[in-house]
């Protein structure tokens, strides 16, 4: 693997999803693999999960880690070519990517999307330059449009909880009060596009996601039949994704929150999120906290998901 910004990257999720939990029974078993390779992980945006669980992945590799915050004691960064630099911003990107690549064998880049620029956020414009410019293999760790370490250990997650070949796992949009970008979602179909997995997902009108994402999944907009016989509810906040909406907030509606009385209606399903999660926006504390939340658990795959990643790239390198 030479790079890992989607599903595109992987040869089969099948593949991927039973190598991760084989090394999930061993995660110390390559401790020498990543020897005096270097990750370098670089945040525009903050993070609790994909900072611990990837700088985690790495050191049970052997690798060592550098973490980098952009908005935390750096160079205020320049990001569009052209520009006359003479404001606050001191640096530019086209400069800075190299330079961090010179330091690492592997880099690993969370930019979310800014929601100014629909074509900006859409062409993966940041990340896209650290492929082009750094010369080292690029992890996304969540980007503007995917979130694909998250979304393999969702993957991981359910082949490790679901009772049936084929279980109906639902992704139902929830209300949250501010703007939240469509990256886990758009990952989470694109990769569930490649399972033989029932799936289903539910929104309101004008939450309607990237065709380019969503290609021929079945959309319910009544989230109460699309939880009928669920096994798995993946409940995820993302903004209008239309052009005219575009990362704008178009409903506050609780009667989407996904609570005890929307679990009744599924087939016993076990709750999913990626985390971080707005209680009582996106689900009740009922849920969240009842036997069936397997949001821990899934959490914690993170490492598994990151780890095998890393594996696959540090071997090719
Ligand atoms: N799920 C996830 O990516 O969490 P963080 O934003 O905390 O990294």
């Amino acid at each position: 693997m030479r790079n890992f910004l989607s599903v595109n990257d992987v040869e089969s999720v099948d593949s991927i999803v039973k190598e991760a939990l084989e090394l999930k029974k061993d995660r110390y078993r390559f401790s020498e693999l990543g020897r005096n390779k270097t990750l370098l992980m670089i945040f525009f945006n903050s993070s609790l999960r994909t900072r611990l669980s990837t700088q985690k992945a790495a050191m049970n590799l052997g690798m060592n880690v550098i973490v980098l915050d952009v908005n935390a004691g750096m160079w205020k960064l320049e990001t569009e070519r052209g520009v006359i630099m003479d404001g606050d911003k001191t640096e530019h990107l086209l400069e800075a990517i190299p330079v961090m690549g010179c330091y690492c064998d592997v880099i690993g880049v969370r930019s979310f999307a800014r929601f100014e620029s629909k074509e900006d956020d859409y062409n993966e414009k940041i990340l896209n330059q650290f492929v082009k410019y750094s010369g080292k293999p690029v992890i996304s760790m969540e980007a503007a449009t995917r979130h694909p370490l998250q979304t393999l250990a969702d993957l991981i997650t359910i082949e490790e909880y679901k009772d049936k070949p084929r279980p109906k796992v639902v992704m139902s949009w929830a209300p949250h009060p501010k703007a939240l970008p469509q990256a886990v979602p758009n990952s989470f179909v694109e990769w569930m596009n490649r399972t033989d997995y029932e799936f289903v997902i539910t929104h309101p009108h004008g939450y309607e996601l990237s065709e380019e994402f969503v290609g021929n999944v079945r959309i319910e907009y009544d989230q109460d039949k699309a939880l009928e016989g669920a096994d798995f509810v993946y409940a995820k906040n993302w903004a209008a994704y239309a052009d005219e909406n575009y990362g704008k907030v178009i409903s506050k509606d609780t009667s989407w929150t996904i609570s005890t009385e929307k679990m009744a209606l599924t087939n016993n399903a076990y709750f999913m999120h990626c985390l971080p999660v707005r209680r009582n926006m996106i689900v009740t504390d009922d849920v969240i906290e009842s036997e069936r939340s397997i949001v821990i658990p899934e959490a914690a795959n993170r490492e598994i998901s990151a780890q095998i990643v890393l594996k696959k790239i540090i071997e090719n390198l």
